[in-house]
């Protein structure tokens, strides 16, 4: 076969390219030179065609040859950059999956779920089953069924979120579980509330949520030196020492007589829970005969329970989401 000197340089010079080609996409363009629609070789084997029938065998198989051995030094090629590619990349993105993790950390209760539960387990070690009730209210179970009517004053002092529908509002107060538990249930009755409540309040002891704690205990005789006695036992438990209370008259619409539980913290009287005598207005509205049956209620706020237990001075720490601050509550 006679070779065409200038087709030789050519191929050498080829080869020498592709050896040297560093990377998989410099190489396609390569080929794209050589085989494109517009490639040499294309080119070359297109004008083989215009030669005379002796020069244009010759020349046809040389170039024949050429192609498949530029063709398979390209796919060789093309296979050892494939995989010096794939083997960089693994270096990079090495990983040792039997290494153990790190930072592993399992969580935690939200202090005010703490503090829900262990007031359950006290109020459930004395008799005490916990229910839940709705948090959008009608106003017949937030107000109207707790004596507290359209006019009455008290309904000011809890400065409702109203649903825009006007009808429906977020409970103010835990209390409404209380007379939907009455509708349901005949007495004996001895239940706590636990969940949340909404005003529009909002400063370092307010949030416009926050959680309450209501009890209701209802049966024959159910009388004040009963809530007071119940009342003091929980305390003492909740904070784990004998905790002196002190009950003042207050005025809750739906108790007669009513009370503030006060404790004493330090050199202070601290305020913890509203309770009383639950009012014959609130047994009729249910349709418990007031002349049989008498109850207590109470209502306290958990995080202010909370902030005394854990010593935290601001309510609102509670919703932060700051996990340095929720960590601490292991
Ligand atoms: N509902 C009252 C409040 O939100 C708390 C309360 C006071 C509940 C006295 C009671 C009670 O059941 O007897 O401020």
């Amino acid at each position: 076969m006679q070779t065409d000197p200038a087709l030789k340089d050519f191929a050498d010079q080829v080869r020498e390219q592709i050896a040297r080609t560093a990377d998989t996409r410099a190489l396609e363009a390569l080929r794209v030179q050589l085989f494109g629609r517009r490639g040499k070789l294309t080119e070359w084997l297109k004008q083989l065609g215009k030669l005379p029938p002796q020069a244009r065998r010759e020349r046809g198989e040389t170039l024949n040859h050429l192609r498949d051995e530029l063709t398979a030094a390209l796919q060789t090629r093309a296979t050892a950059l494939a995989q010096a590619e794939l083997e960089r990349r693994l270096a990079a993105e090495r990983l040792d999956v039997t290494l153990p993790g790190r930072g592993e950390s399992t969580g935690s209760l939200h202090p005010v779920s703490r503090t829900i539960r262990r007031i359950e387990r006290l109020f459930g070690a004395m008799g005490f089953a916990a229910v839940a009730g709705p948090e959008i209210e009608d106003d017949w179970h937030n107000f109207e069924a707790l004596n507290i009517p359209a006019w009455h004053p008290a309904r000011a002092m809890q400065d409702t979120f109203y649903v825009l529908d006007g009808r429906r509002l977020l409970r103010t107060h835990t209390s409404p579980v209380q007379v939907r538990t009455m509708q349901r249930q005949a007495p004996p009755i001895r239940i706590i509330c636990p969940g949340r409540v909404y005003r529009r309040d909002f400063d370092r002891t307010h949030s416009p949520m926050f959680h309450q704690v209501e009890g209701l205990y209802v049966a024959e005789d159910v009388s004040l030196a009963d809530l007071k006695y119940d009342l003091q036992r929980f305390l003492s438990l909740f904070f784990e020492r004998e905790v002196e209370a002190m009950f003042r008259p207050s005025y809750f619409p739906f108790v007669e007589p009513g009370a503030d539980v006060h404790i004493r913290w330090g050199e202070r009287w601290l305020e913890v829970l509203g309770c009383g005598v639950v009012h014959p207005n609130v047994l009729q509205a249910v349709g418990i005969d007031p002349q049989r049956y008498s109850g207590y209620a109470f209502g306290m706020g958990v995080e202010r329970l909370a902030m005394l237990r854990y010593g935290v001075d601001d309510l609102r720490r509670f919703f932060d989401n700051d996990l340095r601050f929720l960590e601490q509550f292991v």
